[in-house]
């Protein structure tokens, strides 16, 4: 059991439940007898594009050159190279993963060497699984629950710890903190954790990175990744940016391959295209501030039902009985939402949902219309 230490901020007794993740498109497909196609999975945050040409061209050629015949180069130093180009950074502050996620979980064996993390809550499960799994002590620090649509906001904690793990924006609550604000807690850590997962893929988001402070702060590492913006969560590919001498220890210590060499070629390829990238990027932008609006104002108008701001392509609803019977309704037409019980200070009143593509959100905003008539 982890220990509590004195804290001017509500926490939560850590308790091992199962910690949840969204995305069971292929379960429940199997479950309804569809074609994961068929799914309408608002549980998970992707963007609804076909992956770029770019990318299909670029595991295409992996597979006519047979590059996976041979082991991955080790220091992924062609990666290294190009996102650091990418972000101005030195290649040796790079680590490329296998996803955010296992960058979590060296995250996490970073913090268990320096003593208690804090956890903004409701947040991201996968920070415990981490934790848990170097059997680090941590606590739960309660976030605000109403937030206005004024984006960037003020990070409103600062809890006593030795770490902290911020997620910017915030998940699940889509909140996206300003750099500024960022910037005046770092020096109060031994570490900084600041995963940056949805940044890219939210509109203006970029401008509050604290990848260019890695430079400045030896104390914080930043993560990203390629999920989301280019919705590639079957690829695996994201990277970590901190100092060099505590990456080439967390290199030492995890798979000799972590990356196969399809995501390694296509990591390459997408962030080697300026041009492209900010076309695409642009896009996306232009899709969520479209269709965030427009599905805000939809289930606005269910009765009971509160709909929070965000800045991102998904936001959370709260409504004042259990959404239980609502997310199974759903979820028999073949529409996933997030259940919230699984996060911490959220419980079944809570629902996060993700934007799907225009037509899919007018199925999505009809069908949680007539969830609530049931
Ligand atoms: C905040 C956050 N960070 C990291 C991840 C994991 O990203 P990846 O697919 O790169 O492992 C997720 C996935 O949902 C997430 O929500």
């Amino acid at each position: 059991m982890n220990k509590s230490e004195p804290n001017d901020y509500p926490m939560l007794a850590m308790q091992v439940t199962n910690l949840k993740h969204g995305g069971n498109v292929y379960e429940n497909a199997k479950k309804l007898n569809l074609l994961p196609s068929k799914i309408i999975d608002a549980s998970a945050s992707l963007v609804p594009f076909d992956p770029p040409k770019i990318l299909i061209d670029s595991l295409k050629r992996e597979i006519k050159n047979l590059g996976f015949k041979y082991y991955p180069e080790r220091n992924l130093r062609d990666l290294k190279e190009i996102i650091g180009r990418f972000h101005g950074v030195n290649p040796e502050n790079i680590l490329p993963g296998n996803g955010a996620s296992e960058l979590i979980t060296w995250a996490g064996y970073e913090a268990s060497k320096l003593g208690l993390s804090c956890i903004p809550s409701p947040s991201f499960v996968d920070y415990e699984r981490s934790l848990n799994c170097w059997n680090s002590n941590f606590i739960h620090c309660e976030l605000p629950k109403n937030w206005n649509n004024i984006f960037p906001q003020s990070f409103p904690l600062l809890p006593n710890g030795d770490v902290i793990w911020i997620t910017n924006p915030h998940n699940p609550t889509g909140q996206l903190w300003g750099k500024n604000s960022l910037e005046k807690i770092i020096k109060k850590y031994k570490l900084v954790i600041c995963d940056e997962a949805f940044l890219s893929i939210t509109p203006n988001g970029d401008k509050e990175s604290l990848i260019p402070l890695t430079q400045k702060y030896d104390n914080l590492i930043v993560l990203r990744s390629l999920t989301k913006i280019f919705n590639i969560p079957g690829l695996r590919l994201g990277y970590v940016i901190g100092s060099s001498k505590k990456l080439q220890q967390w290199r030492n210590n995890r798979d000799p391959w972590p990356l196969n060499s399809f995501a390694i070629k296509a990591g390459i390829d997408l962030l080697s295209n300026t041009k492209f990238y900010e076309n695409w990027t642009r896009k996306v932008h232009n899709w969520i501030n479209i269709e965030r609006e427009r599905v805000f104002e939809k289930l606005s108008r269910i009765d009971n039902l509160k709909v929070h701001h965000s800045s991102t392509n998904f936001f959370l609803i709260e409504s004042k009985t259990s959404l239980s019977p609502n997310i199974k309704y759903l979820e028999n037409k073949g529409i996933l939402l997030r259940e919230c019980t699984t996060f911490r200070c959220l419980n079944e009143k809570w629902a996060r949902i993700s934007l799907q593509s225009k037509k899919n959100n007018n199925v999505l905003c009809k069908e949680i219309q007539n969830s609530f008539k049931k």
